[in-house]
């Protein structure tokens, strides 16, 4: 395979641009033109495509965000439009393509799979909620940026006595929440894996407040399906406690990849393009304990997150 293509697509993750780097810097390093594809899918329907060169990627490695720009995209959905994309595709002879992004981006890449593209996956988003892999790109970077609100909360909470719920990303997945959660050593952690009720945590915070606790910290996946506006009403009612909602929104998405998203983000886009290099199948990398691996992109999106029980109870049992 002698010319590729890459994009970054879905929401972007801390990491994004890392992998970019080196995928260009592998592909360059074998001898193949790597093409920049702007805005996902939706760039690629307009032809939004240039050469890469070594330097194109230069001084993006810390950098949060993706230099590529992405975009979620409607037209994309449309298999007309799946045909045009396949044909600009060939018009630029792009023999292969490295799609950077989640669940919902490898589902589009499966559509040009299906128009005999050649797509590798690498899981860029800080949701982790792609089951085939340990971890996804992002998602450290995004723990870590809750724990610094958590430990930033839990001091004015404990001055003013008060419950605090911080609500966290990760669309249908509770791992950002489970894991900032146990780390930072909230008081309860509300997860969609695990049916939640209200009622127990009331009990629990007026358990605390008469043990003398100062405060509460309720760490709330948004994918919980009680409104975090809800949550704070009754806990106020039944409690007693002050309290108060934090949502960091969009703060999680950004920042400067730590050293553990920088590493995975440059061995799995520096995986991806040997595939292409090598065997040229469809597939999606990742890594599963200390050990990167590929697998069909397709069984990649069948594989479920599995819940990790252990990490939640111990959670509960240190809180
Ligand atoms: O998939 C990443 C993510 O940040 C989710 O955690 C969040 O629910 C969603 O994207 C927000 O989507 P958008 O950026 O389109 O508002």
């Amino acid at each position: 395979m002698k010319r590729i293509g890459v994009l970054t697509s879905g929401g972007d993750a801390p990491g994004m641009n890392a992998a970019l780097r080196a995928v260009v810097r592998t592909g360059l390093s074998l001898d193949m033109e790597v093409y920049g594809i702007s805005h996902g899918f939706e760039g690629l329907l307009d032809g939004e495509i240039e050469k890469m060169e070594w330097r194109s990627v230069g001084d993006i490695l810390q950098r949060g965000g993706t230099i590529l720009r992405t975009a979620r995209s409607k037209r994309f959905l449309e298999a007309k439009w799946q045909d045009h994309a396949m044909n600009i595709l060939k018009a630029f002879g792009i023999e292969g393509l490295v799609v950077i992004g989640g669940n919902g981006s490898y589902t589009g890449g499966l559509k040009l799979v299906d128009r005999g593209m050649t797509v590798v996956g690498v899981p860029g988003t800080i949701d982790n909620d792609l089951g085939y892999t340990d971890y996804t790109i992002g998602f450290d970077t995004a723990v870590n940026t809750v724990l610094t609100l958590i430990s930033n909360i839990r001091d004015t909470s404990t001055s003013h006595e008060r419950a605090t719920v911080i609500e966290v990303m990760g669309r249908h997945c509770g791992d950002i929440a489970l894991h900032a959660g146990l780390t930072g050593g909230a008081d309860y952690i509300l997860i969609p894996e695990i049916p939640v009720d209200i009622n127990k945590v009331c009990m629990e915070v007026l358990r605390g407040k008469h043990a003398g606790k100062g405060h509460s910290l309720i760490v709330k996946a948004e994918g919980v399906e009680i409104p975090t506006d809800e949550l704070v009403k009754t806990l106020e009612e039944v409690t007693g406690m002050e309290t108060r909602a934090v949502v960091p929104g969009y703060i999680q998405r950004g920042g400067s990849p730590t050293e553990r998203d920088r590493m995975l983000a440059s061995l799995t886009g520096s995986k991806a393009v040997r595939l292409l290099y090598e065997d040229a199948r469809s597939s999606a990398v990742g890594i599963s304990g200390s050990e990167i691996i590929a697998c069909d992109l397709e069984k990649a999106l069948e594989i479920k997150r599995e819940f990790n029980q252990q990490i939640y109870d111990l959670a509960v049992l240190l809180s």
